[in-house]
């Protein structure tokens, strides 16, 4: 099979579609046939050699894939070779064929197309931990996503809307922030006003009035994070998912003790390994609430794999729209 290799850490153009042996099921393992790969900006870090976990090289990259199971490993019960599946992984998707333990594979939905079924995945299933478990989210609360046009922040969009609560889309444009109104954003705030120290909270208090906002899904970090914690309500819950902006922030502690606020983290593959079980019922959830039209994953971008670079320079670019595909 083809399949990009990662030989030594550095550019995102370095690594080559390579010709490498096929994947072979070990017990309870499946091999996915790809037919579309989702895109998310950890790989370009883990290309890069920044992310948190690395895998040894060399090594394929990409964490999703949707396409058909071909062969199943001894000991695997759910799934038949010919059934359409969506996989998680932490590393090996940019390829024309996946190894996944059982336990990390999702049955698609008939209806669910593989572009859609691809993007409907790594984004989601992090927006929901935010702001599910790590933020226990209530209807009638009030939310603001940073980064709300992209992957995680769109996906957060839609479901902070399904969970009942009204939506502040922090975006960079006018463009975005009426893509983020088209998946159910009720207000949208500039994240690139100029002093968002002040701005930020002033655009937040004109639209949803001077308590602020309850939960905060956070994925850009640097200024935009500072001005977010100085938004949030008494009682309000921040959660930290992503420094799309590649800046680390810091977090002042007398402003978590003067207004009750509660900081959280979330990494969501941990969620993924540690329980399994957890995950496959998110999944679920999220199938039914795709089903009932209220997510509707929104692939803006699709490459074939050899051009994998294209997509990745997309993020450094801040072109990204929603999620992005590889068409092996
Ligand atoms: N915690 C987890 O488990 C987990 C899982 C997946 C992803 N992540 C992280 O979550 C973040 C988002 O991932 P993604 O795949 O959704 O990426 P993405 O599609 O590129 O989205 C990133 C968003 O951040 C915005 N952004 C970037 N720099 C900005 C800046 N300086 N000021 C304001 N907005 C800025 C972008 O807006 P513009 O287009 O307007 O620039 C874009 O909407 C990344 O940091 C990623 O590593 C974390």
């Amino acid at each position: 099979m083809r399949a990009v290799i990662v030989r030594e850490h550095g550019p995102f153009r370095s690594p080559r579609l390579e010709t490498v042996p096929d994947p072979v099921a070990g017990p309870g393992e499946v091999v996915i046939d790809a037919r579309a790969i989702g895109v998310n900006y950890p790989d370009l870090l883990v290309i890069e050699g920044k992310y948190q976990f690395l895998p040894p090289r060399p090594f394929s990259p990409g964490k999703e894939v949707a396409g058909v199971v071909s062969a199943v490993g001894p000991g695997v019960t759910r799934f038949r070779p010919g059934e359409r599946v969506m996989a998680q992984r932490e590393h090996g998707t940019y390829a024309e064929k996946t190894l996944s333990p059982e336990a990390t594979c999702y049955r698609l939905p008939d209806a669910l197309g593989f572009e859609e079924g691809a993007a409907l995945g790594l984004a989601y299933q992090t927006s929901h931990f935010a702001l599910v478990e790590r933020a226990a989210c209530r209807n009638g609360e009030t939310v603001l996503v940073t980064g709300a046009s992209g992957g995680v922040g769109l996906a957060g969009v839609e479901l902070a809307k399904a969970l009942g609560a009204s939506v502040i889309a922090g975006v960079t444009s006018a463009d975005k922030g009426e893509l983020a109104r088209r998946h159910g954003a009720d207000h949208v705030v500039d994240l690139a006003a100029p002093n968002l120290r002040d701005s930020l909270r002033a655009q937040v208090y004109a639209a949803v009035g001077k308590r602020g906002v309850d939960i905060v899904l956070e994925n850009v970090g640097g200024e935009v994070f500072e001005a977010c914690l100085r938004a949030l309500a008494w009682r309000g819950r921040m959660v930290v998912v992503g420094f799309a902006s590649m800046r680390l922030p810091q977090i002042q502690a007398n402003y978590l003790l003067l207004k009750n606020i509660s900081a959280a983290g979330l990494q969501w593959s941990d969620y993924r390994e540690r329980e399994p079980v957890w995950v496959q019922r998110v999944q679920a959830e999220l199938y039914a609430l795709w089903a009932e039209g209220k997510l509707k994953p929104y692939v803006s971008q699709r490459y074939p794999l050899a051009r994998f670079a294209e997509a990745l320079a997309c993020f450094v670019e801040r072109r990204v729209q929603g999620k992005m595909v590889l068409l092996p």
